[in-house]
């Protein structure tokens, strides 16, 4: 938790996301892309306050995102090339750890410091 209510509650929905896929009962291709949508417009949120803050690390923090969606591209292709069910659900498991674990390390690291000056993102609605 970074006390930044809007942050932490999407934050919490990319969990969320990736708990019901992990979960497997619900429709894994609109999970994959509501996530790859709801990660877009998260990453463009964070980087919109960068922007307005003037933020000095806004440049290596939007590497780490594009880097974060070309892999998530890259993924999606071999979802689509997965050749059995047991392959594409060994490779779709692969990918909600490596999704998790990112998130995971680059909320606790660099979002947390993106956020450390909380004086700076209290946006008008808290
Ligand atoms: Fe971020």
């Amino acid at each position: 938790m970074l006390d930044i209510d809007v942050i932490d509650l999407q934050h919490a929905v990319l969990f969320d996301l990736i708990e019901l896929m992990q979960e497997g009962e619900s429709d894994v291709e609109m999970c994959i892309n509501t996530l790859g949508r709801y990660t877009a417009m998260h990453f463009k949120f964070e980087e919109s306050l960068m922007r307005s803050e003037r933020y000095v690390e806004h440049p290596q923090h939007l590497e780490m995102h594009q880097e974060f969606e070309a892999r998530s591209v890259q993924f999606k292709q071999e979802l689509q090339q997965a050749q059995s069910p047991e392959a594409r659900a060994t490779l779709l498991n692969e990918v909600l750890v490596f999704v998790r674990d990112w998130l995971i390390k680059h909320i606790d690291k660099v979002d947390r410091h993106l956020f450390s000056d909380k004086n700076l993102y209290t946006l008008p609605s808290e």
